[in-house]
């Protein structure tokens, strides 16, 4: 599967940056696996829920993924790219897109080696996410000292890991919190009116620059806390797929729309819709079974149309759009 980002033709405005260091696995990288690995059972979810996603994998406890090194370079690239940053409705201050800038960050967004590893945390076999704007997404704290990175939300992707770019340890709050619950519990808990209670808060101890926790972001319910005192405060999330063969996509186009603009957003999505059915019919072509019951093929041929169909439908509804998260 060829990666969608062809550097000939980036999208109008991005322009790669003039100076930036060279990323290097074997200096950069020091994957460590995490101790803990939460199921979505273990968050609340039931069996109906479970079986609409690609697998169990819940979130995990703080893992290491760069070594200080790398957490220096990465910091380098992201103090560079906070030129770029873009506000909506959920996020003060965020740059997206950062990966047709920055060869450093998209090389480590598409590194194999940490594919590999996000996919033994998962249990299924992950590659980086098909839009290039789920890649190595950058949130900055907004400039207002007290107001929230993001808000309670699940993400518009399935799997991602949010890593601290700053070191969490010299700031005063920024904390990264997410729900021990289901998002069904959190609309419940909103709709009432009522708060969060704190011992279903899970806020993971960050020990420092290039830590991270990796999430099934569609299920599990976070949210980013603002700076208590003046600090900078700086994460990266990376977001990946798993094998269009083996499991249905979750991507959310008309939230995407109010994230980044709509001639990349509608860009990317298609293409990566296309990926995705390019993958599905190359591993139907590879079928090796015989079997004299036309609709066992049609069946398997017509999931594919669907879901092109259904992107097609969602590319062509004009009805009004609204950002959907649960608030501070
Ligand atoms: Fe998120």
């Amino acid at each position: 599967m060829s990666y969608p980002i062809d550097l000939n033709n980036l999208p109008a405005g991005f322009t790669p940056l003039a100076s930036e260091p060279v990323f290097d696995p074997s200096k950069h990288l020091a994957l460590e696996p995490p101790s803990d690995i939460y199921s979505l059972a273990d968050l609340g979810y039931g069996a109906d829920d479970i079986a609409q996603c690609p697998t169990e994998f819940g979130a995990t406890s703080v893992f290491r993924v760069l070594s200080s090194e790398g957490a220096a370079c990465l910091l380098d690239v992201c103090q560079q790219l906070e030129a770029f940053t873009t506000s909506n409705p959920r996020i003060a201050r965020n740059t997206r897109g950062g990966v047709y800038r920055s060869a450093f960050l998209r090389d480590l967004c598409l590194s194999p080696d940490v594919s590999e590893f996000m996919s033994r945390l998962a249990g299924i076999s992950l590659s980086p996410h098909t839009i290039p704007h789920q890649l190595g997404h950058l949130n900055y704290a907004p400039n207002e000292v007290g107001a929230d990175v993001d808000k309670w939300h699940v993400d518009t992707l399935r799997y991602d890991y949010v890593m601290f770019v700053t070191d969490p340890t010299k700031v005063e709050g920024g904390a990264f919190q997410y729900f021990k619950g289901t998002k069904h519990e959190m609309a419940e808990l909103k709709a009432a009116g009522k708060a969060v209670p704190a011992d279903r808060v899970i806020a993971p101890a960050m020990p420092g620059p290039g830590y991270a926790i990796m999430q099934q972001g569609n299920m599990v319910v976070h949210q980013a806390k603002g700076l208590t005192a003046p600090g900078e405060r700086i994460t990266m999330v990376n977001g990946y797929v798993a094998d269009p063969a083996v499991a249905t996509d979750y991507t959310r186009y008309d939230q995407l729309l109010f994230a980044d603009p709509p001639e990349i957003v509608t860009a990317e999505f298609a293409r990566h819709v296309a990926v995705q059915a390019g993958a599905k019919l190359a591993a139907f072509s590879q079928g090796a079974d015989f079997i004299d019951n036309p609709e066992h093929y049609a069946a398997q041929m017509d999931a594919i149309v669907q879901s092109l169909q259904s992107a097609v439908d969602e590319m062509r509804d004009s009805s009004e759009r609204k950002m959907e998260h649960f608030g501070s």
